[in-house]
């Protein structure tokens, strides 16, 4: 289709890809976009829990060409997807990247793992891949796996990068919210929340998260539904509903 941008994506591609994005996101991940653009931030982009690609195909159009772009997922081996939400297919998204993936050429890796049990050598490949400026969690649901899942993504991370995590304060996948509560009463993690909208929580390094907060604060702030509140001890951006 020769899509070049988020918003010819948002456009022709989205609406064709089945998955859980929400429209509203369009907006949000373009400011992030810009804010690490402005600071130089470069790196990979990766997500656990693909599916179809519905976000990761949003993510790498945010790419530059010859960037690297990481899926990892149970894909057809359903067994370890114990939660169900969704069935992942390597089929269904390497058709889709196909179909609406961005037309600068970019570095794809698929990795079939299970995500809570990721061997050595699985570990070792991700790392070759990383690091990352943009990582989605959106794999299995249970309080367990997100956490684990978060820790993989913050320690793969570039200065300025981005955890993306779905279905925070989601009612149908309280194991969500109870794995960002887990991070942070059973770890020290080296990320902050600063931006909270449309069920997906953003974090970023200690380093990085009051630039990051003041940045989307002075965005977003106009907005009716934007309010500044505090969650786990830090300024977070909150767009409700
Ligand atoms: C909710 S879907 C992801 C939706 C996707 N991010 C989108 O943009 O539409 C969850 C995905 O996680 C995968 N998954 C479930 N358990 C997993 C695990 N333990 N490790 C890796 N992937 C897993 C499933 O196969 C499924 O593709």
């Amino acid at each position: 289709m020769n899509l070049k941008s988020l918003e010819e994506y948002w456009e022709f591609g989205f609406p064709n890809v089945e998955g859980w994005v929400d429209t509203r996101l369009a907006v949000c991940l373009r400011l992030i976009d810009n804010v690490q653009r402005a600071a130089g931030i470069v790196g990979g982009i990766g997500e656990i829990g693909v599916y179809h690609g519905k976000m990761l195909l949003a993510l790498a159009h945010l790419a530059s060409a010859g960037d690297k772009v990481t899926a990892i997922d149970v894909f057809e081996d359903q067994a370890r997807n114990i939660d169900g939400a969704g069935v992942g297919s390597l089929g269904r998204l390497q058709e889709n990247i196909r179909l609406y993936g961005p037309s600068a050429s970019l570095d794809y890796s698929f990795i079939k793992a299970d995500s809570i049990a990721l061997t050595s050598h699985e570990r070792e490949q991700l790392a070759t891949r990383g690091p990352f400026r943009f990582f989605s969690v959106d794999g299995c649901h249970t309080a367990e796996h997100t956490c684990t899942d978060l820790l993989t993504a913050q320690d793969c991370l570039t200065p300025g990068g981005i955890v993306i995590l779905d279905d925070f304060y989601q009612p149908h996948w309280p194991g969500v919210t109870e794995a960002v509560s887990l991070l942070y009463s059973r770890y020290v993690p080296r990320i902050k929340p600063f931006l909270y909208c449309f069920h997906k929580l953003f974090f970023v390094g200690y380093g990085w998260q009051a630039h990051f907060v003041d940045q989307c604060w002075q965005h977003l702030a106009p907005r009716s539904d934007a309010k500044l509140i505090e969650m786990y001890g830090s300024r977070v951006v909150s767009c409700y509903p």
